[in-house]
């Protein structure tokens, strides 16, 4: 299937989730899915954290989900592990790849494999802030408004094009704590709107604009 080739999809849509951590964008999405508000299945979900709470939350909402080590790098997958990711996400059939606060780059083979089908969310407003702890980085810079951006993945790191951004002021008596749930907040509300709009082939990407079919555009909350 050519990259973007939205038409061409499963039905339903198929959703592979990889995460590291709590999950929480994982739950905001399949609660849209189970909902109705996706049109789309998680068909997977995976992780390089044995341990991982995404992993357990998946198991009791009965959606297959799978550990797989992440080999001897800190920061990427080794060879035999990217193969063992892209080995499960086709098995699986998925028609997007959805990473939700997963802690490693992906590389080459991976990104080939999947090439314009993955999507990110990244707790900054994109290009501000790449990188590890935006919302500290925001918060140091002395920004008065920061947010969240889901985007597409591509070979550089937080730099695909931005599907949808939601904007969340910096409050004078702001914690990085404090600011961080915000966005995260912020990221429950705009990541199921991102996917769903890919879901439905509501998106058009030209270069790195990516246009909302529909006029509709996710920005601030509530704009959907
Ligand atoms: C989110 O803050 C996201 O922006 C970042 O990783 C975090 C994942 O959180 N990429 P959760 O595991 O979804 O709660």
């Amino acid at each position: 299937m050519a990259p973007n080739d939205w038409n061409a999809v499963n039905n339903p849509f198929k959703l592979g989730v990889l995460g590291s951590g709590k999950g929480s964008n994982f739950i905001a999405i399949a609660d849209a899915a189970a909902a109705g508000r996706i049109p789309a299945q998680i068909a997977i979900v995976l992780s390089d954290v044995e341990v991982a709470p995404i992993l357990s939350l998946a198991r009791a909402r009965n959606i297959p989900a799978q550990f797989i080590p992440p080999g001897k790098f800190r920061t990427k997958l080794d060879e035999d592990s990217e193969r063992a990711f892209v080995h499960a996400l086709q098995e699986a059939k998925v028609d997007l790849i959805v990473l939700a606060g997963f802690m490693r780059v992906l590389k080459g083979d991976f990104l080939r494999a999947f090439e314009g089908r993955i999507v990110n969310i990244h707790p900054s407003l994109l290009p501000s802030f790449p990188g590890l702890e935006a919302w500290k980085q925001a918060l140091d810079h002395g920004v008065k408004v920061t947010g969240c951006t889901v985007h597409f993945v591509d070979a550089g790191v937080d730099a695909g094009p931005i599907i949808g951004q939601e904007i969340v002021p910096v409050l004078d008596d702001d914690t990085p704590e404090r600011l961080h749930q915000r966005i995260h907040a912020a990221e429950h509300d705009l990541y199921p709107k991102c996917v769903a709009a890919i879901a439905r082939a509501d998106i058009a990407v030209t270069g790195r604009r990516v246009l909302w079919k529909t006029g509709h555009n996710a920005t601030v909350p509530g704009s959907t």
